[in-house]
């Protein structure tokens, strides 16, 4: 199959996940990265396209541009596809522009600032019937497309409890007085739209419709600013209650001093549960009553296709973070390329699924729910699309 021919926004020199995007994007030979606009400052843009080995006249000084120059070019050529890598309040003018002038998006989360804004985004790529896809990175992990397999198989029974939580400790201190580039803009509300929630809440949020199946239709939350001086949330918690009756509980905290990126879920049903930790990525727990403790492994011969699909190596050898975002980029590749045996039904069973608008849009009216029930003295509010 011909390599989707690749761009990017975002990811210049001195940025993180501009970077992790473009090796994943690499590991399975589904892309060539052949054009960038990889900052707002010109030099970084031309620097880093070189150290990529782009050539001179394709690293774009600016995004709007290389969007013009790139539709010119001959279709055999020109970018058919751009990772938009870039702080929030970007992601929504960049993604529309691009959608627009034909081109298929992956983006990262949230989708935008907000639900107005992700709408446009829908209307866009309807109109120009191009794709997105939206690197909700936990979803490309095998052991959590396994979780997700072990809910729809029944094994688990009917849901009753969702346990997510997403603590990191980095911004426990005042990281965006020293100057530090991440903590700058995630600080900032004009340019983050939300801080903890947004940030990290939404791949928790993400992470356990995912799993569970179910939807969040109601929640009941708290937001803190924590730091002295923040202007906006670094600390969040939200009850939940879910759309076949079954509660659950969030928490996604950027305060949390010396932890890492410590995500986990907890589902349990009327007839067991669960559990999966970022910090194990490989295992996956099965909890039942009155029956030993079953860990399962990434890479065994008992795991479901979604999980087999989404493994590269014999068991034991541990893959992570990339091979995650790399599973997302594959499933994306893998419905551009149109490939008959690639329908998305067909991809989906074979794990080969990843997250769109709609878990987008999900994501917005998520942060929006927060927000309001935060300031609300009545607190349960409805997740409204
Ligand atoms: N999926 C995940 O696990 C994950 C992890 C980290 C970050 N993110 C998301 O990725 C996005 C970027 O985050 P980051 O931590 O890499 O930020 P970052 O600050 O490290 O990088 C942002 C990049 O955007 C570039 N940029 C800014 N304005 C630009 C413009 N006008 N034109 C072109 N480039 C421009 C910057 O120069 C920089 O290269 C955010 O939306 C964030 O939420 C997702």
């Amino acid at each position: 199959m011909d390599k989707v021919r690749l761009g990017m926004i975002g990811g210049g020199s001195g940025s993180f996940i501009g970077a992790v995007h473009r090796k994943a994007a690499a590991l399975d030979a589904c892309y060539e990265l052949v054009c960038g606009a990889f900052s707002s400052q010109a030099d970084n843009c031309q620097q880093t396209g070189l150290s990529l080995g782009l050539d001179a006249s394709r690293c774009y000084a600016d995004w709007a541009d290389m969007l013009v120059q790139e539709a010119a070019r001959p279709a055999n050529e020109r970018m058919q596809a751009v990772s938009i890598v870039t702080p929030n309040h970007l992601h929504a003018p960049q993604a529309i522009a691009a959608l627009k002038r034909g081109f298929h998006v992956i983006l990262d989360k949230p989708i935008a600032m907000s639900l107005v804004e992700a709408r446009a985004i829908q209307a866009a790529a309807q109109a120009s019937g191009c794709n997105l896809a939206l690197t909700h990175t936990y979803a490309g992990y095998p052991m959590v497309k396994e979780a997700r397999q072990w809910v729809q198989q029944g094994r688990l029974g009917t849901i009753r409890k969702v346990l997510v939580e997403y603590p990191q400790g980095w911004l426990a201190t005042a990281m965006e007085q020293l100057g530090q580039k991440q903590a700058t803009w995630r600080t900032d509300p004009a340019r983050a739209g939300a801080g903890a929630i947004g940030d990290i809440g939404t791949h928790a949020a993400h992470l356990a419709e995912y799993v569970s199946g179910l939807r969040i239709c109601e929640l009941c939350a708290e937001l803190n600013s924590v730091v002295t001086g923040r202007q906006i949330d670094d600390d969040a918690a939200a009850l939940l209650r879910f759309d076949n009756g079954a509660s659950g509980v969030l928490v996604a905290t950027q305060v949390a001093a010396g932890e890492e990126n410590n995500v986990r879920i907890r589902v349990y049903g009327e007839l067991g549960g669960l559990d999966w930790s970022h910090a194990d990525a490989s295992s996956l727990r099965w909890v039942r009553p009155d029956q030993p403790v079953q860990i399962h492994r990434a890479g065994e011969g008992y795991l479901s296709a979604a999980a087999t699909n989404n493994t590269r190596l014999p068991s034991g050898h541990p893959e992570g973070f990339i091979e995650a975002f790399a599973n997302i980029y594959r499933a994306f590749a893998l419905v551009l390329q149109d490939n008959a045996e690639t329908r998305s039904d067909t991809l989906a069973s074979n794990g080969h699924d990843y997250p769109s608008i709609a878990e987008g849009l999900r994501g917005m009216a998520f942060i929006e729910a927060m927000q309001a029930s935060a300031q609300s003295t009545q607190k349960w509010t409805p997740v409204k699309l």
